[in-house]
């Protein structure tokens, strides 16, 4: 039985991004990468109340640590058909507070956001299967032009993303920053990605799910904005455009992963339901090469690990 592997499956827009894909993929094997297993088998339970899928399983993935990376790409490895049919790269946060670090020194948010599912595609690349799909859960964030109003991304260099200098601006404004360069740097990749496969035949996509209040993705905030956040926000949904509820983005995502009429999508950037174009910065061929180079180097991911030519 093939795979599909859905990273960030136990709450938000992957919790229902697995439940639709169970439905679509009745003879995949859904393999949920989480950093918490008992949440994992939590959602398991859950999907399989609401879809009756027989072939839901949860391998441990902490995207914050290469190792753990590492681990799960050596137990996929070891399944009885180690072959991958869609990889959703879909895990991700936002620190608002003080900046944190992940396992191998890197800031939490590019740690996390990009080199986590960076270097988990790229391992596990020698078992995606010819047609098969990878996609990266991106954010309108990225694309100054959308006016989200979350602070606007600054690339300048994976290093200085992944090793970032002190400085004296408010936590929430650097942290917000940090998210929206995290979510820059998963379409920057998408697209290189899609151009260093094309002889490959596997698709890559960027994914937008647009604003989608009410999920985990606000846990670092004060708790008046959580509150909002949760209880007030979801109401945008009615009339904001691009303000979604999880369940309209995660079925999105799934179908764009697996769905066959969507099967011909490939190198671009999914929002508000269509093929759009993304921000000026995304395009920028010297970032995407630069994103490329630091970010292998900073993995320390090596030739006869993945089946893409590294350099
Ligand atoms: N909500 C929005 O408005 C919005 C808008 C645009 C894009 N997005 C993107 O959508 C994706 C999903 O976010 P969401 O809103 O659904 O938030 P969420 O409910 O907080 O879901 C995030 C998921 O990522 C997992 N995760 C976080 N850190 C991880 C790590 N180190 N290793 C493995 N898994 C990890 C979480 O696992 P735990 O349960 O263990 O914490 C959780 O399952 C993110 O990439 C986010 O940037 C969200």
């Amino acid at each position: 039985m093939k795979s599909i592997i859905i990273t960030g499956a136990t709450s938000g827009i992957g919790f229902d991004c697995a439940i639709q894909m169970a439905k679509i993929a009745p003879n995949e094997q859904i393999i949920l990468a989480c950093r918490n297993i008992q949440a994992g088998n939590e959602t398991i339970r859950k999907i399989k109340n609401k879809t009756n899928h027989q072939h839901l399983i949860c391998l441990p993935l902490d995207l914050a640590s290469l190792q753990s990376i590492k681990d799960f790409k050596d137990k996929f490895a070891k399944l009885a058909n180690p072959v991958i049919t869609s990889l959703i790269n879909n895990a991700g946060l936002q620190n608002i507070g003080k900046t944190a670090y992940t396992n191998d020194g890197f800031e939490t948010t590019f740690g996390t956001n990009h080199l986590g599912g960076f270097y988990l595609t790229l391992l596990l690349l020698p078992y995606i299967e010819q047609n098969g799909s990878i996609i990266f859960t991106a954010s309108d964030t990225h694309d100054p032009a959308t006016k989200t109003g979350i602070e606007s991304p600054i690339y300048t260099s994976g290093k200085d993303l992944a090793f970032p200098k002190e400085t004296n601006e408010k936590e929430n404004i650097v942290g917000q920053r940090r998210y929206s360069t995290s979510k820059l740097c998963n379409v920057l990749s998408a697209y290189v990605l899609h151009e260093k496969l094309a002889d490959k035949n596997i698709r890559v996509n960027a994914f937008d799910p647009g604003m989608v209040p009410g999920t985990g993705l606000a846990r670092t905030y004060p708790p008046v904005l959580r509150f909002v956040w949760n209880n007030v926000m979801p109401i945008l949904t009615y009339f904001k455009p691009n303000t979604n509820c999880a369940k309209k983005s995660g079925k999105r995502l799934a179908n764009l992963a697996f769905n066959k009429e969507q099967k011909q999508l490939n190198g671009i950037y999914f929002s508000d339901g269509k093929v759009t174009k993304s921000s000026i910065d995304s395009y920028n061929k010297s970032y995407q090469a630069e994103l490329w180079k630091s970010s292998i180097e900073l993995t320390k991911i090596k030739q006869d690990e993945t089946t893409i030519q590294l350099t």
